[in-house]
């Protein structure tokens, strides 16, 4: 039942596009004016800008009750106007109209043609369900004033609506009575009856004052009422949200942390290896230092030797290569002893290089 107001405004969107083909100036019969089947939308052969007048001649609408009428281009300056105050705009669109006193034959479903009752304040429906327009209604065409009162005989109009739903089509029944607000016309028995509240059995929407009668059979609650949700649900989303918030953080600051820690660790590798080497060399230099000094001094070497230690201790300190000469064996067999591969590799390349030159 919910879906119905959407269903019905669907089709006859769809509908109003299917207006006459006839252009402005065209020939028409107003013999063919008629209300679409299952819509109940007015037809003629006109396009939907123009009407049939009576000397069967298709010409511009002379009125308009839409807002945004259908067919006209964005802009157009041809659009008419709306109908004053105390008129009204018939389903053909020729002209505005004065409204008509009750008793008068009035267009389906067109409530605003007829003339409000003196106690229009009174009897004019606030709910916005349609039930009737400044309290009068067009009942069976007829104009008619919407005071009939608690278990009197009322007047009813069945329409039947084709409407289409999920499960395809199907016939929607809209019955309109002319009762009191808060009262129905039931349609068996012709009589005004009280509306029923909350869990009452119904057997129509019109029947509840909810304006929803459930498939249950019973009353339920209006079907635009919003859905309230209880205190707690905020409570869980706010502690959803700041949990998914504290979470996220808390898992980039682990993982950033063991990064860091990686990198901290990966740096702290690298000192201890620079300061292994660093203290490799103070090493060497010192026991090259107390080699140098134990040594006696008439331990000379050749020339050659002694520039050969020299070019090869250039990186090394000074104090070696000041008394390079004939310490540069002591120097090589302290370095073969190191632990230090690095330092290893190089003193045996020294060693073997100088063999192979046959120099020692
Ligand atoms: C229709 O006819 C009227 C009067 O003959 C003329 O003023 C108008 O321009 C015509 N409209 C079109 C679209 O031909
Ligand atoms: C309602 O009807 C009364 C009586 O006919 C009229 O004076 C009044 O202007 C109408 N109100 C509206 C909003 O049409
Ligand atoms: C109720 O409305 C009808 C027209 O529909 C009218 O003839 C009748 O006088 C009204 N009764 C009262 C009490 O206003
Ligand atoms: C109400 O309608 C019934 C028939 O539907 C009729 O017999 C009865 O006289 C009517 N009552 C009044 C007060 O019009």
């Amino acid at each position: 039942m919910h879906l119905l107001p959407l269903t019905l405004l669907l089709f006859s969107s769809y509908n109003a596009v299917q207006a006459g083909t006839q252009h402005e100036n065209e020939t028409c019969s107003r013999g063919n004016n008629r209300l679409q089947a299952g819509t109940y939308q007015f037809w003629s052969e006109c396009n939907s800008v123009t009407f049939c007048n009576e000397d069967g001649i298709c010409k511009p609408k002379g009125c308009r009750r839409d807002d945004f009428p259908f067919g006209y281009a964005q802009n157009s300056h041809s659009i008419p106007d709306k109908c004053p105050r105390g008129q009204f705009c018939p389903d053909e669109a020729d002209l505005c109209q004065d409204l008509l006193p009750v008793g008068s034959p009035c267009q389906l479903n067109r409530d605003d043609q007829c003339e409000g009752p003196p106690n229009f304040r009174e009897l004019a429906d606030d709910t916005g369900r349609g039930l009737n327009v400044n309290g009068s209604v067009c009942l069976n065409n007829v104009c008619m004033w919407a005071n009939a009162t608690l278990g009197t005989n009322c007047t009813v109009e069945n329409t039947p609506y084709t409407a289409y739903g999920v499960g395809g089509e199907f016939i929607d029944i809209v019955s309109r009575g002319n009762c009191h607000i808060g009262l129905y016309c039931d349609s068996a028995q012709k009589l005004c009856l009280q509306n029923k509240l909350l869990g009452d059995s119904c057997t129509a929407d019109k029947e509840c004052d909810s304006w929803n009668c459930l498939t249950s059979g019973v009353c339920g609650v209006a079907a635009a009422t919003p859905h309230h949700f209880g205190i707690y649900v905020y409570i869980l989303v706010a502690l959803g949200i700041f949990g998914a918030m504290a979470g996220t953080l808390a898992g980039l600051f682990i993982t950033h942390r063991k990064q860091r820690e990686q990198e901290r660790e990966k740096r702290a590798q690298y000192w201890r290896e620079q300061n292994a080497f660093h203290q490799n060399l103070q090493q060497m230099r010192e026991t090259a230092r107390a080699s140098i000094l134990s040594l006696p001094n008439n331990n000379g070497g050749s020339a050659r030797s002694t520039m050969y230690s020299r070019e090869n201790s250039d990186e090394m300190n000074t104090p070696i290569l000041q008394n390079a000469a004939p310490k540069s064996s002591g120097l090589r067999h302290y370095m073969g002893d190191d632990g230090s591969s690095d330092y290893d590799d190089g003193v045996v390349m020294q060693s073997g290089r100088k063999n192979n030159d046959g120099r020692f």
